[in-house]
């Protein structure tokens, strides 16, 4: 039997390289999607605004806990890191388990703490009080006090900050 000529040998190698090639790819690809699939779930939760506020777990359960976040704020060009706090409820571990508020006063916004005995939140500048659900009670305070955003990933927890107008009956979130 003749041997084939060089360009169809050169043509059936390049074949038999190309489709080698794209069954490699078919399996590596989807290997590598589930190994750093975890790393594009923290970087989309970032990039939608939220922030870490750490393991569920670490916060204690049965009661409200202040918890730190960093929150990044994008102006152009220049991105700067801030500081805030949230106010974290946690009966377990998944997303119905959780509430999340914002610690600020919907009256003029100054920052409210839970009272000794844990029942209400008050509010120190002008009296403003909130039940233990951050209910307005009694006090200036025009609206209850403003609910967060979160997830529940990798068993972390990702809080969207956001500031909201202050002495307004209605939540309105402020861009910034
Ligand atoms: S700022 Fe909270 S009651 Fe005025």
């Amino acid at each position: 039997m003749a041997e084939p000529n060089l360009p169809r040998r050169w043509f059936l190698g390049l074949w038999t390289g190309g489709v080698l090639t794209a069954l490699g790819g078919m399996i590596v690809a989807p290997a590598v999607a589930f190994i750093t699939s975890p790393l594009w779930k923290r970087t989309s939760a970032l990039e939608a605004g939220f922030s870490d506020a750490g393991p569920v777990d670490s916060i204690a359960a049965g009661q409200w806990t202040l918890v730190p976040v960093n929150i990044v704020r994008q102006d152009g060009w220049s991105k700067e890191t801030q500081a805030r706090s949230v106010l974290v409820l946690r009966q377990g571990s998944g997303n119905g388990d959780i509430k999340v508020l914002s610690p600020i006063c919907t009256h003029l916004g100054c920052p409210v703490s839970l009272s000794p005995d844990g029942s209400q939140f008050q509010c120190p500048c002008h009296g403003g009080v909130y039940n233990h659900d951050g209910v307005h009670v009694s006090g200036p305070p025009p609206r209850n006090m403003d609910s967060l955003e979160f997830v529940v990933r990798d068993d972390h927890l990702w809080v969207r900050w956001q500031d909201f107008k202050v002495s307004v009956p209605d939540r309105i979130a402020v861009q910034i």
